[in-house]
C-alpha cells in the first residue's frame, strides 16, 4: 500500500539515487546531465530543515521507498505553494502512484496547512505529468519557451467525471458539499421515496436523516433523527427485517458546494444542529412527520439551494409549526 512520511536525513542516498536517475528526472529537473552528489543533497537537507517554507514526503509501497514530492515557498500570507513531485523506481511510474500522492500532498496543503493556491511549472514535453496535474485539476496559466506554469485554486477544482452510483467522485477535499439523495422506502412502501443529506466538510462526509427505525446508537439526538446509520451513497434497506443488507440505489436529486461563506457551509451548520431545532426528531408517521418532512424543513431554511423533493416524498407537505 502506498504511504508517506516526511523525508529524513537518511532518505539524502534515496535523493542522490532518484535524482540521477534519468529516466526519472530527465524532464523533471535544471541541469538533468549534471550529476547530483550525496554532499550534495547533504548541504540540501540542512538547507530544507531550516527552511519553514518546505514540506516534503518519501513515498513508500509498503516498506520501500519510491519516490519524494513536497511543497516548496511555503507562503502563509498569500495561503500559497509549489509542489513538485518524482517516482524514481521506474517500475512504479504509470501505475497510478503519482495521483494517489499527490492526493495526499493536496489534502495536506489545503486541509493542514491551510492554502489556498498551489502552482508548479512543468516541462512541455514532460506528457506524464501534465496529465497527472491536469487529472487533479491544475490548470495551465502561463508559459514560457520550455514549460507550463499551473495552478490548482482552491475553489475551483474542477468537478471529477461522476458516472452514477460512483457518487465518490464528486466529494471534494476542499471546501463544502451538501447533497441530496432519494431511494425508494422499503418494501411493500417503495412506491414513496426516503431522502437523506450527505454533508462533506473538506472531504469529511457524514449522512443525516430521519427514518422510521429508532436511533439508538445515538439516541441523543432524537429518537428519529440518525447521523451515519448506513454508508452515504446507498439507499435504505429494501426489506425493513433485514437490517443494513439489500440497499436500495441511491438517486441524487442535487447537490450545492462552495467555500467558507457558501450557503453549503450555511446548510451544513443547519443541519448539524438540527437535534436541537428539528422539533419533531422524536415523532415518526407515514404521513409526517418523517424523513420528508425533516428534509423539506431544511430545504424550507434556503429557498437558494433551488432543489424539490419528488412528487412521491410523502410527508413533505406536512405543516411545520
Ligand atoms: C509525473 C509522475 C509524478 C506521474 O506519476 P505516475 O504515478 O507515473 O502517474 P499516474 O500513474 O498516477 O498517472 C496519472 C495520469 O497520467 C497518465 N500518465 C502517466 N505517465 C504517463 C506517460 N508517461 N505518458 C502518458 N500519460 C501518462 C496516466 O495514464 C494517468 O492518466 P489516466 O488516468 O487518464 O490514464 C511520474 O511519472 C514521475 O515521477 N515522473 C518523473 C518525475 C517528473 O516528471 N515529475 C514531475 C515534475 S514537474
Amino acid at each position: 500500500m502506498i504511504n508517506f512520511k516526511p523525508h529524513e536525513r537518511k532518505d539524502v542516498s534515496l535523493r542522490v539515487k532518484w535524482l540521477n536517475n534519468k529516466k526519472a528526472a530527465a524532464l523533471a529537473i535544471e541541469n538533468p546531465e549534471k550529476e547530483t552528489t550525496a554532499a550534495e543533497q547533504e548541504d540540501w537537507f540542512n538547507r530544507y530543515e531550516a527552511d519553514h517554507g518546505k514540506n516534503f514526503f518519501t513515498i513508500f509501497d509498503d516498506k520501500k521507498p519510491i519516490g519524494f514530492m513536497g511543497l516548496s515557498g511555503i507562503n502563509s500570507d498569500k495561503k500559497t505553494a509549489s509542489v513538485f513531485i518524482l517516482i524514481g523506481e521506474d517500475e512504479y511510474r504509470g501505475r497510478g502512484v503519482g495521483v494517489v500522492s499527490m492526493n495526499y500532498l493536496i489534502k495536506k496543503a489545503f486541509n493542514e496547512l491551510r492554502l489556498k493556491k498551489l502552482t508548479l511549472e512543468v516541462d512541455k514535453l514532460n506528457v506524464g505529468a501534465i496529465k497527472l496535474y491536469s487529472k487533479l485539476g491544475f490548470k495551465i496559466i502561463g508559459e514560457n519557451e520550455r514549460e507550463f506554469k499551473m495552478t490548482l485554486d482552491f475553489f475551483k477544482i474542477s468537478m471529477p467525471s461522476v458516472s452514477k452510483n460512483n457518487f465518490k467522485n464528486l466529494v471534494k477535499y476542499n471546501g463544502y458539499q451538501v447533497f441530496l439523495f432519494t431511494c425508494p422506502v422499503s418494501i411493500p412502501l417503495n412506491f414513496a421515496s426516503h431522502p437523506w443529506f450527505v454533508c462533506v466538510k473538506n472531504g469529511e462526509i457524514s449522512r443525516w436523516e430521519v427514518r422510521f427505525e429508532k436511533n439508538k446508537i445515538n439516541p441523543s439526538l432524537g429518537k428519529h433523527l440518525h447521523f451515519n446509520s448506513l454508508p452515504p451513497f446507498s439507499g435504505i434497506e429494501m426489506l425493513q427485517i433485514i437490517p443494513k443488507k439489500f440497499l436500495w440505489p441511491a438517486n441524487l436529486v442535487g447537490y450545492i458546494e462552495g467555500g467558507e461563506d457558501s450557503l453549503a457551509k450555511k446548510i451544513i451548520d443547519f443541519i448539524e444542529t438540527s437535534s436541537r431545532d428539528y422539533i419533531y426528531r422524536n415523532q415518526y408517521s407515514f404521513i409526517g412527520p418523517n424523513s420528508n418532512t425533516y428534509a423539506q424543513w431544511v430545504l424550507n431554511n434556503f429557498p437558494d439551494f433551488k432543489i424539490k423533493l419528488l412528487w412521491n416524498s410523502f410527508g413533505k407537505n406536512f405543516k411545520l409549526n
